[in-house]
């Protein structure tokens, strides 16, 4: 049966309004094909009925499960390589000549889905940055509750830990337990998780910090929600941080206080001003 306009526009305001995510008219395929198990959970016969029994009722427990489901949680270990490659070559580096005093460093992964970047960003850190003295915090979050529960338990099926993960930091930093692979506590402990609703104001729930990773969420919003979490961003780096997006993601047109930094294959961008604590 296909989707009544008014059922689907009913959709796309409820994402729209909690999560920012702006679905595209046209795509009803994409929630016939993300609320499958959910219309079948509920016995729902179809999209449909299960959307109008939505409607009916205030928001609750099953809308929430509506919105988790509504994401696009795609990741995986190392994506795009460069990055990862443009961080410790470049930015880290740098950023430890600056903050050679205190000698704390604080990456943020904005959006970080099943975990995979906040634990690249660890294990990246401690293959080329395990120093004494020096500490680096990693905060990952995301807006959907079932994938951070996902992330703190940092274990991974074979096709996930095919992609992306060199068989050496394979080996080193991970256990089989079945059909999974479990991280070891020295890398889970290395990252801390939280739900953030990135289109919401955050008050102080994010710490100031020297890194962020903002990668392949932006491009979910309109151009109002990017300026708004951009010019947030921008506010919470501290003096002379970098911001990591995606390879379809600029600042450019959003936000003037950040200069592009060309690495050798990546993109990122500099929080403008000066650079002292
Ligand atoms: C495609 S994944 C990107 C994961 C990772 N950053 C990467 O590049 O591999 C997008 C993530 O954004 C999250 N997300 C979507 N809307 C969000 C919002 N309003 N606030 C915070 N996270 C959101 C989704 O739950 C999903 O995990």
């Amino acid at each position: 049966m296909s989707l009544a306009p008014v059922d689907f526009e009913y959709l796309r305001h409820l994402v729209k309004t909690h999560c920012a995510i702006v679905i595209d008219p046209g795509k009803e395929y994409l929630a016939e094909t993300r609320l499958a198990t959910l219309v079948s959970e509920q016995g729902c016969a179809s999209l449909q009925e299960f959307l109008r029994v939505l409607r009916r009722q205030a928001f609750s427990g099953l809308h929430r499960k509506v919105l988790d489901a509504m994401t696009n949680n795609e990741t995986w270990f190392f994506r795009d390589g460069n990055p990862f490659t443009a961080l410790t070559g470049l930015v880290v580096p740098e950023l430890m000549k600056r903050r050679e005093t205190e000698r704390q460093i604080s990456i943020w992964s904005a959006a970080c889905s099943s975990g995979q970047e906040p634990y690249s960003v660890a294990m990246s850190i401690r293959e080329n940055f395990n120093l004494p003295g020096w500490k680096f915090s990693i905060l990952g979050t995301d807006f959907c509750t079932t994938i951070l529960d996902r992330a703190r338990a940092g274990s991974y099926r074979q096709m996930e830990v095919n992609r992306g993960l060199s068989a050496k930091l394979l080996t080193k930093y991970f256990v089989q337990q079945g059909l999974h692979w479990q991280l070891k506590p020295e890398i889970l402990a290395m990252v801390t998780f939280r739900f953030l609703n990135l289109a919401e104001p955050w008050g102080d729930t994010i710490p100031p910090a020297d890194i962020v990773f903002l990668r392949n969420v932006l491009i979910y919003f309109d151009v109002e929600t990017r300026k708004g979490i951009l010019g947030r961003v921008r506010r919470l780096l501290r003096p002379g941080g970098y911001l990591f997006m995606g390879c379809a993601e600029t600042t450019l047109n959003l936000d003037d206080g950040f200069q592009r930094v060309q690495t050798e294959k990546f993109v990122c961008y500099k929080l403008k001003g000066p650079e002292k604590s």
